[in-house]
């Protein structure tokens, strides 16, 4: 486990920057989104039934039959609806605040556990003792990239071989080192250094040319061991596709306005392949 002082730096780089009235809105930054639960949850619901479908399709265990990690749960937007899929969800965040929220939230929800990490490990979870873990919509607000590259690589540690890490993230940040909720630069190249050792492959990737604040969807394999020569291995050259990831899903929500306000803005550069 990283020391407390990291632990707490990471923290109150993520919470100073938040100026939301309530923990909705922190997390989706939109005032007018966080006014309305059930639109939160909607959101929620939808986003989660394509990565949902996703798992499915590509996992070796069947959902019901299967626990999962969500990395930085936040108040269980996504936590909820795969609660209503998977075996056992457990809810990881660096934030007690969080956490506390999330349980009253899902309290009706009996499959969810909360665990409070370090920001950086999965070091309550032993090697091996999942079958899927997610990150979504989290790694963009971490200032380091080595904790970045850290999730990658406990997530590749606690899933059983077979078992899928599924994240989401945005690629158009330019700094090494982030401030405030902009988190480090993540690059294709990076990504492939950091992982070099870690036993995976990647199983797919998406982007969705619509979307003006471009994020990238990737699911990783474990693999049995580490073979260096596979292609796929390769975040730089590994076919993406191009479609719907956040398109479609809130654009009829009023609560979303702010959102679909800002998806007529000019596209931000994609940073991921520099
Ligand atoms: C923008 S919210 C997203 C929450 C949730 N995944 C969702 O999309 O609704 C980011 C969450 O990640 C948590 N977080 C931020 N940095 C973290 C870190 N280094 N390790 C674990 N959780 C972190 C925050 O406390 C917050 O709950």
């Amino acid at each position: 486990m990283g020391d407390t002082s990291r632990r707490d730096e990471l923290h109150r780089e993520y919470w100073s920057t938040i100026k939301a009235a309530n923990i909705r809105e922190a997390i989706t930054l939109e005032s007018s989104n966080a006014a309305s639960d059930a639109e939160f949850h909607i959101y929620g619901v939808r986003i989660a039934e394509r990565f949902l479908n996703i798992l499915a399709r590509m996992g070796s265990t069947p959902l019901a039959w299967s626990t999962m990690i969500d990395i930085g749960c936040g108040v269980g937007r996504f936590a909820l609806p795969f609660a209503c899929r998977f075996q056992h969800v457990y809810a990881v965040d660096i934030s007690e605040e969080v956490l506390s929220e999330a349980r009253r939230r899902c309290a009706s929800t009996p499959n969810i556990s909360y665990h409070l990490n370090d920001g950086e490990t999965l070091s309550n979870f032993a090697d091996d003792s999942v079958d899927y873990a997610f990150c979504g919509g989290v790694l963009q607000h971490i200032k380091y990239f080595d904790v970045i590259a850290s999730y990658f690589r406990e997530s590749l540690r606690v899933v059983r071989v077979g078992g899928l890490f599924a994240a989401s993230f945005q690629i158009w940040q330019s700094e090494e080192t982030g401030t405030n909720r902009v988190g480090a630069k993540i690059t294709a190249k990076k990504l492939e250094e950091a992982l070099a050792d870690a036993p995976y492959r990647i199983r797919y990737m998406l982007i969705d040319p619509k979307d003006p604040v471009p994020h990238c969807m990737t699911v990783v394999e474990k693999t049995a061991g580490v073979d260096k020569s596979d292609p796929d291995r390769l975040f730089s050259t590994f076919e993406v596709e191009n479609g719907p990831f956040r398109t479609g899903v809130f654009e009829d929500l009023p609560s979303c306005a702010a959102m679909v306000e800002k998806w007529r803005e000019t596209p931000r550069r994609i940073t991921f392949y520099d």
